[in-house]
């Protein structure tokens, strides 16, 4: 991250949090190649605005299946809140709420979902909450998990299917991080089929989880069913094919395979394969309102953000993540003012561009 309030944000962060810890939010995955691109991909695009078609406000929502957004940006889901602050996840579900836009809560949360829920909604009656979950090993497993998240009021799933084993993240290798502090949980794994009562199961991965897998929680549950993980074209064809509400263009912000490319250099591919299908979200490397727009004007519905709202939330907590989102709201609001845009739609494809190589 280079300057502006996002990264001072950053800095701050990696003060105050445990270097362990900061490393585990920081780092990817082997040489953290992909890390990098996510970002440095973002600064080989430029935008070519258009003139003199303006409007005096903007319209900044997004109607997506399992909520509205009122800024193109929504929370992706990451783990364990509660190493960046004492509040963890309820922080984030607040500030999120406050925002009006969804807070994706992993399944890998030191709060639980039942939880993360009902402090979005103490701030905002209709706020949305997804649930992110890993098709366990257990079918069983999966299957409560699914049940939780109903009975909490999740308004939509999304499944990652971008790890069907760990990444190994070196860092944390050379801390010897493996487990979480005393005190704190994946607390969704709590009392779980084939599990110690009262205790907590690891989440699983599972190198053999399958389309089968999505149909069975397609079967499970109506609501909305989001694949994240998505970066091949034909995956994406496949998804729709199997009845997903939309593809999250995601490598996991560089955690999982370090030979994938840039997360915005998959996107308009897999745009083209869905061809309006279904909608088309893009997390990795989104660090301010451009990169938001970049992502728009190449087919993306909305963006997720990983890290940057880690860093809100260990510098400040709820106050943090508010205000990240609020300088990822003005930010994109002002491109798309600089853009001659009036609502999200004025971003166009024929709008990016490469730098370097002119005008295609
Ligand atoms: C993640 N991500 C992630 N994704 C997921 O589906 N389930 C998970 O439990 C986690 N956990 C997680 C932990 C940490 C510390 C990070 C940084 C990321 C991936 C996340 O949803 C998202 O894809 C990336 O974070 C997006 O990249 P940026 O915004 O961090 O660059």
């Amino acid at each position: 991250m280079s300057t502006g309030p996002l990264a001072e944000l950053h800095d701050k962060a990696r003060a105050v949090l445990d270097p362990v810890h900061y490393d585990y939010y920081a780092g990817g995955v082997g040489d953290e190649v992909v890390l990098g691109e996510n970002e440095a991909a973002f600064r080989r695009l430029a935008l070519l605005p258009r003139v003199l078609r303006g409007a005096p406000t903007r319209d900044l929502g997004v109607d997506l299946p399992g909520g509205h957004l009122d800024l193109p940006v929504l929370v992706a889901p990451t783990a364990f809140h509660r190493l960046a602050h004492p509040e963890g996840e309820l922080a984030t579900a607040r500030a999120a709420a406050a925002a009006g836009t969804v807070l994706v809560s992993g399944v890998a949360s030191t709060v639980a979902i039942g939880d993360v829920v009902a402090a979005a909604r103490a701030v905002r009656a209709e706020a949305s909450v997804w649930f992110q979950l890993y098709p366990q090993p257990d079918q069983d497993v999966t299957a409560c998990l699914v049940e939780r998240a109903e009975r909490a009021g999740c308004t939509a799933l999304v499944v990652t299917a971008d790890s069907p084993v760990f990444g190994r993240h070196r860092r944390d290798a050379e801390h010897g991080f493996h487990d979480l502090p005393a005190g704190l949980a994946a607390e969704n794994m709590r009392d779980l089929p084939g599990g110690p009562p009262g205790g907590v199961r690891d989440i699983g991965m599972s190198p053999s989880v399958s389309w089968r897998d999505l149909d069975r929680l397609r079967e499970l549950t109506s609501l909305p069913l989001w694949l994240k993980g998505v970066l091949h074209p034909r995956d994406a064809v496949l998804a729709v094919e199997h009845g997903v509400a939309g593809v999250v263009v995601s490598n996991h912000g560089g955690r999982q395979l370090d030979l994938v490319p840039a997360a915005v250099e998959a996107l308009p591919a897999v745009v083209d394969a869905v061809a309006g299908r279904v909608p088309v979200l893009l997390d990795g490397g989104v660090r301010g309102g451009g990169d938001v727009a970049v992502a728009l004007a190449l087919g993306a519905a909305a963006v997720g953000v990983g890290r940057p709202v880690l860093w809100g939330l260990a510098a400040d907590g709820e106050a943090g993540v508010s205000r990240v989102l609020a300088v990822l709201r003005d930010e994109v609001d002002h491109v798309l003012a600089l853009c001659g845009g009036r609502d999200l739609a004025d971003l166009t494809p024929d709008l990016v561009v490469s730098r370097g190589t002119g005008v295609s």
